[in-house]
């Protein structure tokens, strides 16, 4: 993707995010009961992000973790609890002034947290974010087609010293080949598409790269409830 294609498309995420779904994310990650579709997809994501922290050390004190990509930052505060330094970007500043609050919120209820937390509204592969030891990204990529899809690991892996943990929309080739056609979204509507892609693919094509001669693939975990199917996987550095 040229940097062109890329700004465009996290362009159209911002609006998307900071906008159109603004109000039903923060529903599907608040703490109000939600019902139907929104309740599947609020319990497939509980699971997914079990898995995810699950794959790191209890403790994370001393860990600096980069959540790229962190919406209202439910998965930061799990990973600030555990003791984690977290460094939480996300295109849209309107979430990121929810996740604030929220944070802010915890902090009132359950007391100060082992770890941190900062908040940063802009690209998480702005190189001013630093250097961390593990990156983590649910639902995220599943914004971007396969091939971008690999580029975005490529960097995050240059920053990275330990482990990288992100999610993937596994589909099937029909999927993928309606969805190419467009035959999918209704027109007007089409951004952000989520882009079903090869999990196993995406992995295998990123460690292709000469510079991550050091990493390997880890664990994989596909998590499907009702409407919500979603692919953790996991890359190590030896
Ligand atoms: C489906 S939401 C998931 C949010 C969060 N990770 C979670 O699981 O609750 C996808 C988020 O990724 C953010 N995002 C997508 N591309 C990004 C980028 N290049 N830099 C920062 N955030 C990005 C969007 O703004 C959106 O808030």
């Amino acid at each position: 993707m040229s940097q062109t294609d890329y700004l465009r498309r996290t362009g159209e995420i911002e609006h998307y995010f900071d906008r159109t779904a603004l109000d039903a994310w923060k529903r599907l990650t608040g703490d109000q009961p939600v019902s139907g579709i929104r309740a599947t997809v609020r319990k497939g994501r509980d699971d997914m992000r079990q898995a995810l922290v699950s794959w790191l050390p209890a403790d994370l004190t001393g860990w600096r973790i980069l959540d790229a990509g962190c919406g209202s930052g439910v998965l930061s505060f799990e990973l600030m609890q555990r003791g984690a330094e977290v460094v939480a970007v996300d295109l849209s500043a309107q979430m990121v002034a929810h996740a604030r609050q929220r944070a802010h919120e915890l902090e009132h209820s359950h007391g100060r947290a082992k770890g941190s937390v900062t908040f940063h509204s802009g690209d998480m592969l702005d190189p001013r974010h630093g250097s961390f030891d593990a990156v983590v990204s649910m639902d995220v990529l599943i914004h971007y087609r396969s091939a971008d899809a690999v580029r975005v690991l490529h960097t995050l892996a240059e920053r990275c010293s330990r482990s990288m943990l992100f999610t993937l929309a596994p589909g099937s080739r029909l999927l993928r080949a309606m969805l190419a056609a467009g035959q999918i979204f209704p027109r007007g509507n089409r951004a952000p598409a989520i882009y079903p892609v090869e999990p196993d693919r995406v992995v295998s094509d990123m460690l292709l790269a000469p510079a991550l001669s050091s990493w390997a693939a880890g664990r994989s975990h596909k998590v499907s409830v009702g409407f919500y199917t979603s692919q953790a996987m996991e890359v190590i550095r030896s």
